[in-house]
């Protein structure tokens, strides 16, 4: 009979490891023993990357509590969208972690049009950090998931223009990428090229500790996330998967408004997060260089896709900072059916045969 009156023993899951740390963890990861200038240079990225992680978490957890920490600015930025306080708060934060870092020359995000530069007066390094400081700001008045997205590049060239050309150019040119969950746990999750690993932050510790190494992404799952609000605009390949989905028993639809939330659902369980064109945005409404990019990455690392319905995310080659570009990315043989659709021109009249891609 089970004791109810009785609480389990603290479940110091982290601490009875060896308490693994992030930069620890990336030293070792880099260096495999020899720590060259390049190791030590994305453990400190990874630490100020943390920081500001850390910084967001705490203004999050009581932003319902201080002024002025919720709502809208009232302004839009360039894609458009309503600018929330935490979007501008958050940005501000991964700047102020970084720029007195001697590590990054500039820093390119969602909330601003241009990158921003390092000032004179402060030192300046090698690396381009591009950002979303807050993916799913709809989430955020409403105490909703929320999370970071991160992706690191080397700086070539003097980038004499100002207008970060070097930046033009496909995804496997990330030397670290992640994201930082602000869910019922604060979680980080990066990857340098050498599998996926999470950390949770220990909020008593203020540190970020390992959890798990070498995450891999279940081949196949049962859960579909995408904006069904939008299936009348969706192209008809897409509106045929969807509906194929309806009519196959075992499939869950869960859709959280944050790609950062939905997508380590995903790592996690399996599944496939979907933000395809619609006929308002052909290309979708996701930014290449700092959202699916690095998602790519991350899930390439992990042993999943993605795609854009036709082309390898990681291959596309922007023309410009802010590039939109569509999205399937999740399990492997998940995102080879959505593409059987997409490549077979699926109309309503030819469902195609995927019983041998589906269990
Ligand atoms: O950053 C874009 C984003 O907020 C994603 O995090 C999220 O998945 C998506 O947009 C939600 O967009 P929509 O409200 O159009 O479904
Ligand atoms: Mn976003």
């Amino acid at each position: 009979m089970v004791d109810n009156t009785q609480l389990p023993p603290a479940q110091e899951l982290a601490i009875s490891r060896d308490l693994m740390t992030l930069s620890r963890h990336v030293l070792q990861q880099v260096g495999g023993g020899s720590y060259d200038a390049q190791a030590q240079d994305l453990s400190a990225l990874m630490g100020r990357i943390a920081l500001a992680g850390k910084l967001i978490s705490r203004h999050l957890s009581r932003s319902g509590l201080v002024e002025d920490a919720l709502g809208s600015t009232g302004s839009v930025n360039v894609q458009g969208e309503e600018v929330k306080k935490m979007d501008q708060y958050a940005n501000r934060i991964f700047i102020r972690a970084l720029e007195q870092s001697g590590l990054v020359c500039r820093l390119a995000s969602e909330e601003m049009e241009k990158p921003y530069y390092i000032p004179e007066n402060c030192p300046v390094g090698r690396y381009t950090l591009l950002f979303d400081p807050i993916d799913g700001s709809s989430n955020i008045d409403v105490n909703l998931a929320v999370g970071s997205i991160f992706s690191v590049r080397q700086q070539e060239g003097n980038d004499e223009t100002g207008e970060a050309l070097d930046l033009l150019q496909d995804g496997r040119k990330q030397l670290a990428a992640g994201y930082i969950l602000y869910g019922s746990g604060t979680v980080l999750v990066y990857t340098i090229g050498k599998g996926v690993h999470s950390f949770y932050l220990d909020p008593s510790l203020g540190e970020f500790i390992l959890v798990q190494e070498n995450i891999q992404v279940p081949s196949t799952g049962n859960t579909y996330s995408i904006n069904e609000g939008n299936f009348c605009s969706w192209p008809e390949s897409i509106r045929q998967y969807v509906m194929h989905l309806h009519r196959t028993p075992g499939y869950t639809s869960r859709y959280s408004g944050a790609l950062v939330a939905d997508m380590h659902r995903i790592l996690m369980l399996g599944g496939v997060y979907l933000y395809p064109g619609t006929e308002s945005h052909p290309d979708g409404k996701l930014r290449l260089l700092y959202e699916t990019a690095p998602m790519a990455f991350l899930m390439e690392q992990a042993g999943g896709r993605a795609s854009t319905g036709t082309q390898n995310v990681l291959d596309v080659i922007p023309k410009k900072l802010h590039q939109r570009t569509p999205l399937i990315i999740g399990s492997p043989d998940d995102v080879a059916l959505v593409e059987s659709f997409v490549g077979s021109g699926a109309s309503a009249q030819e469902p195609v045969q995927v019983s041998e891609l589906r269990r």
